[in-house]
């Protein structure tokens, strides 16, 4: 291990899609000491990663690895399926700001969340209204860093389950990207995970927003 691994860094949503590239590249990362990555379903055991089974329901609200150099989170489902507009609600909103209320308490300093493009607190559509207003919940906790990760359709990763409209979503932006704006294009998981681990550790002071079509540029620019 080098000299330069001083950080931990706690995961959430380790599980999913964006959250498995984040621990790899986490792991990779000379800088990183340790991850914790608490989640509901065990994780392939690793050197340097702790993975506690939770309840998000419960959380654990005195255990001592909430206070960490940063929180990074890619927690999240669908309305399909959570089942409810209430219990997609209760993952993408609730289990964030109890996590994030906790690890601030905690003293912890950065954040940095998954969100998504279009985010917006008023919106009409449940899904944008629900990452906005998880945003503006987050920029009163008092992190000294925060980063909104906002990416487009996620690409470049394998689920479990079918996901109909992500499938149609992921098929139209292949054909029409040619004309589609870059800001519209679908990103790659994979650059979303290395933006949101360089916000992570090196955090800008302040709130941040990583737009979509940013996503790819700060990414490519880290690599040079
Ligand atoms: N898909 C897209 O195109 C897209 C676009 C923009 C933004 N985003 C956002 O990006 C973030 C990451 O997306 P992703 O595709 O990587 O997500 P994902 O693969 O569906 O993974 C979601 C993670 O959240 C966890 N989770 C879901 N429901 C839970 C519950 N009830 N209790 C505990 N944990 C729960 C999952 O754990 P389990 O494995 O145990 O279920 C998993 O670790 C999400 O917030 C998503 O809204 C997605």
């Amino acid at each position: 291990m080098s000299e330069q691994s001083t950080k931990t860094l706690l995961i959430l949503g380790g599980t999913g899609l964006v959250g498995s590239m984040l621990i790899e590249q986490a792991l990779a990362d000379p800088q990183v000491l340790r991850v914790i990555a608490p989640t509901r379903r065990p994780l392939k055991i690793s050197d340097r990663l702790l993975n506690p089974l939770v309840d998000f329901d419960e959380l654990p609200r005195n255990a001592t690895w909430w206070r960490v150099d940063a929180v990074l989170c890619a927690l999240g489902t669908t309305r399909s399926q959570a089942g409810s507009r209430e219990k997609f609600y209760r993952v993408d909103h609730d289990y964030v700001l109890q996590a994030a209320t906790l690890a601030q308490q905690a003293g912890t300093p950065v954040f940095v969340l998954n969100s998504s493009m279009g985010a917006e607190p008023l919106s009409r559509s449940l899904y944008l209204r629900t990452k906005g207003q998880i945003e503006k919940d987050l920029e009163t906790l008092g992190f000294s860093s925060l980063t909104h990760v906002r990416p487009s359709l996620l690409a470049g990763g394998v689920r479990p389950e079918f996901r109909l409209g992500e499938s149609i979503g992921l098929w139209l932006a292949r054909l029409l990207q040619p004309v589609i704006p870059a800001r519209y294009q679908a990103v790659q998981a994979s650059d979303v995970a290395a933006v949101m681990l360089a916000a992570a550790v090196e955090p800008r002071p302040g709130t941040s927003i990583v737009q979509s079509d940013q996503i790819k540029c700060h990414h490519s620019a880290k690599d040079t």
